[in-house]
């Protein structure tokens, strides 16, 4: 009894050991396989991966310079953007003057930045001054930190400017 005790104690560390091993050694290998990536051929790829992104962010920037944002809005589709506005939902009303954790953006288009009554904006927004229009829009979601740092809108931005046109476009069919 106590001798069988033993041997599958020792058993179980020797299994133990094995698999330790086996696993450390294979740890290794994907680690040096990481690495040797890092300096190989696939380091290449990877390099000329984020070489290859880099040039078409530029090709992207451009063609954003390219293409004007109003001819952009010209050609966007405002069933699109009410799709988009779906990100929007859970601070943003539609119907004049329903506050939310965001100001109602019926009439939005042209309305003065910061001029909903009732609705307690930061200073970073009520200080910007100015209304509006399609092309502070398209900045302001683009990136809403960058366009009033310390504005209390917690929403990253929508990064894509098509995005943007749709849901520009949808917002100038609500009102005003
Ligand atoms: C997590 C909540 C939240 C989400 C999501 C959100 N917003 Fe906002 N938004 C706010 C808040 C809060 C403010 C007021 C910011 C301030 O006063 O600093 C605001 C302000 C705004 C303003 C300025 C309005 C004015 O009267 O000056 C616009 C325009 C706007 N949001 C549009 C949008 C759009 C479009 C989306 C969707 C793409 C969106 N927001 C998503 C919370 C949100």
């Amino acid at each position: 009894m106590f001798d069988t005790m033993t041997m599958t104690k020792a058993g179980a560390a020797v299994i133990g050991a094995l698999l330790f091993f086996l696993l450390g050694s294979w740890a290794a290998d994907s680690l040096y396989s990481t690495e040797a990536g890092g300096h190989g051929e696939d380091g290449h790829t990877a390099t000329g991966y984020m070489i290859a992104t880099d040039a078409e962010g530029g090709a992207e920037e451009e063609a954003e310079e390219a293409v004007p944002f109003a001819d952009l809005l010209a050609a966007a589709d405002p069933a699109k953007g009410e799709k988009v506005y779906g990100k929007c939902k859970a601070c943003h009303k539609l119907e004049d003057g329903a506050n939310g954790t965001g100001p109602h953006l019926y009439g939005l288009i042209d309305r003065p930045i910061g001029g909903v009554d009732g609705f307690n904006y930061s200073d970073a927004l009520a200080g910007l001054g100015g209304n509006w229009g399609p092309d502070e829009l398209n900045e302001w979601l683009a990136n809403p930190k960058a366009y009033a740092p310390g504005n209390k809108m917690t929403y990253a931005g929508l990064k894509k400017e098509e995005d943007r046109a749709d849901l520009i476009a949808y917002l100038q069919t609500i009102g005003g």
